[in-house]
């Protein structure tokens, strides 16, 4: 098991399984007939899984524009307190647009309901959601993901991205820190 700061991390997805995904789900993108796409990150978990992304976008033959938002719950502590905002927005005006919003983790699906939303109150034209793992046993807000890496079992992970207190996001696989 790979130890980070002391802990022990248990791989949950590794880097070549991680990528052998990406390139599927880029595929599965790539038919789904997105016209001129606009890919929106939605940061901060979701960079990484982002940035693959979009290149395997690219070799499966897609060229979209990319951006980037930053969303939060209120509140402090480690419980969302189910209120989303906008940290930092998009520069793009998405009216008429097909979207395609990216986050690593649909979990209660309040951050993707808010963000869903948020482009269809806008004017897009069409909103896709693609992530890299679905926790679909915690849904409190009904939306569901397009495309999907993994359906993941209810641990709290880190790695690829996400954090515990903005630690762990650059380990290449994601995995769970052990007691
Ligand atoms: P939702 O609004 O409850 O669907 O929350 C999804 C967001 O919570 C994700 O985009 C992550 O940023 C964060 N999150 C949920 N579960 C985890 C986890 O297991 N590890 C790290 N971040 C998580
Ligand atoms: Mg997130």
């Amino acid at each position: 098991m790979p130890v980070v700061r002391g802990r022990a991390i248990r791989v949950l997805y590794d880097a070549e399984t991680i990528a052998a995904r990406n390139r599927a789900i880029a595929d599965e993108i790539a038919k789904a007939g997105y016209h001129d796409l606009l890919v929106i990150s939605i940061l901060k978990g979701s960079f990484v899984f982002a940035a693959d992304l979009i290149r395997a976008l690219h070799e499966a033959g897609l060229a979209p524009e990319v951006e980037f938002i930053s969303l939060s719950s209120y509140g402090a502590g480690t419980q969302s307190s189910g209120a989303v905002r906008v940290v930092k927005d998009i520069e793009s005006d998405v009216e008429g647009r097909d979207v395609l919003l990216i986050d690593d983790i649909l979990e209660s699906g309040r951050t993707l309901a808010f963000a869903r939303n948020l482009m269809v109150e806008r004017g897009a034209r069409r909103v896709g959601v693609a992530v890299l793992l679905d926790k679909t046993g915690k849904r409190e807000t009904p939306v569901e993901a397009d495309h999907v890496g993994f359906d993941c079992p209810d641990y709290f992970v880190v790695g690829y991205g996400m954090d515990v207190a903005h630690a762990f996001r650059e380990l290449p696989f994601v995995g769970v820190v052990e007691d």
